[in-house]
């Protein structure tokens, strides 16, 4: 699931149901592409309860858990879940995302940029080397599902 520390190191990113409801997922994408970082893992699922639970197995005794888990898998909008690659990928991409209550995410984060409310924050990223291999195992289990490819990253003049 990556090598943490090099450019091969690896994240989950998901946009939750309100950000694909929203139509933010072109430009979810498109802040991790132009960044320079490189897409091995994409597909849009309505969760289970039990991935949902596990996924946030850290916060079960939270007294938001049991809405954060319904707003996840109630099937009114799906979710896409994304392996991004590149370095730093995974601080990075916190740091792209915002504070998790957008109230306190700056200007030009996406939270930030598109919402206010810490129960509809629009999007995912793990926030740890192991985290980041937690979900991305959970999230991409098949075969095939996350593929290794030549960008042209270290290309660029
Ligand atoms: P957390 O893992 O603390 O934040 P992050 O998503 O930035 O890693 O919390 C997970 C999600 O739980 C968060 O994105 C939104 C939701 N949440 C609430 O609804 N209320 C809260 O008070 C907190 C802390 C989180």
């Amino acid at each position: 699931h990556g090598v943490p520390g090099t450019a091969k190191e690896r994240t989950f990113i998901a946009v939750k149901p309100d950000g694909v409801q929203r139509g933010l997922v072109s430009d979810i994408i498109g802040r991790f592409e132009r960044r320079g970082y490189k897409l091995v893992g994409l597909k849009l699922l309505v969760p289970s309860k039990a991935l949902a639970n596990e996924h946030y197995a850290d916060l079960s005794k939270k007294p938001f858990f049991a809405g954060l888990v319904d707003y996840m898998t109630n099937g009114k909008a799906p979710v896409i879940g994304m392996v991004w690659e590149g370095p730093s990928v995974i601080s990075q991409g916190r740091v792209m995302l915002g504070a998790t209550d957008p109230k306190a995410a700056g200007p030009g984060t996406i939270r930030g940029d598109y919402c206010l409310s810490i129960g509809r924050n629009i999007c995912h990223g793990s926030d740890s080397a192991e985290s980041a291999e937690k979900e991305i195992g959970l999230w991409f289990g098949g075969k095939g599902e996350i593929v290794n490819w030549a960008a042209n990253n270290d290309e660029w003049v």
